[in-house]
């Protein structure tokens, strides 16, 4: 599908310096990283803010370490929380984007009969939760269907939201396995309607869009800083609103961190999101996150949410006119992944193929998006997601490696 953004790449340049911001970026001149939606490249300070701390922490002690380093801790609250428009008592720190999602849907209190209301693209671990919730407690997931053009059918969900009063809505932003991006806000009007509780799943869409947990609605959002916010491995957020803290909602394995042992037989959950963390904290990474997230707002939000889409539609549109692809997004809006089919290959032989001229890239298989693929009719997809440090020279290496790769074009050679 042609995308709207397409013809606005090459201009999106002149919004950012890429020059410098490549200069930035240790990895960027020795491959073509077309794999953010896996783990963006670092840049050099959120690198120096880790490998600072890990020094600091051989010289000093860890303990020593991350009390002498406490006002940059409390920085990861303040910058993350800038991100997404909320205030630092609302966020905790994770260790996945997973693990966030099921230390939140751990403080819900499921009873059998209980509906989650979902689409049909939430992300495969989600899924795999909510299945696992039937199994023990008998709730009944139930899967809003999607437009004909892709992407959820928002009345249709609202229309559920009244006939089932869901105790959960869920919606993943930005499904892992496609370009599609879900009208989140829109699902969250409706939920603050029916005052409904309302999960969100934004791993894919911080540090790619602004987002703006005010304005989407909902009680609880998860992310990664690994993937378009580019920040280190093994870390993600959890964004816990005022309603969610003052209703009393907390994590079924709360620790000592999150909570206080006031007496042999009670304990009283700390008043802020730091109810949904542990005591032991990778520092190094922590600081690293606080330096990512200060990196993309001082890049500015705003321009990196109109560059790499559109960097991902100019990919899009000439992949689509290539012979033996198909291009396999759909949806009323597209991001920055781009997912393909492609004639005559298995997967890991062609995702080898690109690894060989130094293309990262992703494979997406049936199982990790049983209906999109099924919709789709697909075993398999490749998977490419450029970022706004990206150039539109990487977009031509990548188009020519899969002309040339394609098997209906070697077949048309002479
Ligand atoms: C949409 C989406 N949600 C959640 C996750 C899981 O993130 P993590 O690997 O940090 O648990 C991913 C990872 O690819 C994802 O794409």
């Amino acid at each position: 599908m042609r995308n709207d953004n397409s013809a606005s790449s090459a201009f999106t340049e002149s919004l950012l310096d890429v020059a410098a911001l490549r200069a930035d970026t240790p990895g960027a001149d020795g491959v073509v990283h077309f794999n953010n939606a896996g783990c963006g490249l670092l840049a050099t300070p959120v690198l120096s803010a880790m490998v600072d701390h890990l020094r600091l922490e051989a010289n000093i002690g860890g303990y020593e370490a991350s009390a002498a380093r406490a006002e940059q801790v409390r920085e990861f609250y303040a910058e993350t929380a800038a991100l997404i428009n909320c205030a630092p008592e609302n966020i905790a720190f994770a260790g996945s984007a997973t693990h966030a999602f099921s230390t939140a849907l751990s403080a819900i209190p499921f009873e059998a009969g209980d509906v989650i209301l979902t689409t049909r693209n939430d992300f495969i671990s989600n899924q795999i939760a909510f299945l696992s919730l039937r199994k023990r407690f008998g709730v009944q997931i139930v899967h809003a269907s999607d437009l004909p053009e892709g992407g959820v059918d928002v009345a249709a969900m609202a229309e559920m939201m009244r006939r089932h009063r869901p105790r959960l809505v869920a919606a993943t932003h930005i499904p892992t396995n496609s370009g599609l991006v879900q009208p989140v806000a829109e699902i969250g009007r409706h939920c603050r309607e029916l005052d409904l509780l309302y999960l969100v799943d934004a791993c894919q869409s911080v540090g790619q869009y602004p987002i703006d947990v005010a304005e989407i609605g909902c009680d609880l959002l998860t992310a990664t800083c690994r993937k378009f916010l580019r920040g280190p491995r093994g870390s993600g957020f959890l964004y816990v609103s005022d309603r969610v803290l003052s209703a009393g909602y907390e994590p079924l394995f709360i620790d000592m961190y999150g909570a206080r042992w006031v007496e042999p037989g009670r304990y009283q959950p700390v008043e802020t999101a730091a109810r949904f963390e542990d005591w032991e904290f990778p520092y190094a990474i922590v600081l690293g996150c606080a330096a990512a997230a200060r990196y993309a707002r001082k890049v500015g939000m705003d321009a990196i949410a109109r560059r790499t889409p559109a960097l991902a539609a100019n990919l899009r549109d000439r992949l689509a006119d290539l012979p033996g692809i198909r291009v396999l997004d759909h949806g009323r809006q597209l991001g920055a992944l781009v997912t393909f089919a492609i004639d005559g290959w298995q997967p890991e032989p062609f995702k080898a193929a690109m690894d060989a001229r130094r293309i990262n890239s992703a494979l997406s298989f049936r199982h990790f998006a049983q209906f999109d693929f099924g919709d789709k009719d697909i075993d398999w997809c490749l998977r490419l997601s450029p970022h706004y440090y990206n150039t539109e020279q990487e977009v031509d290496q990548v188009i020519a490696a899969v002309a040339d790769l394609s098997v209906a074009n070697l077949r048309q050679q002479p």
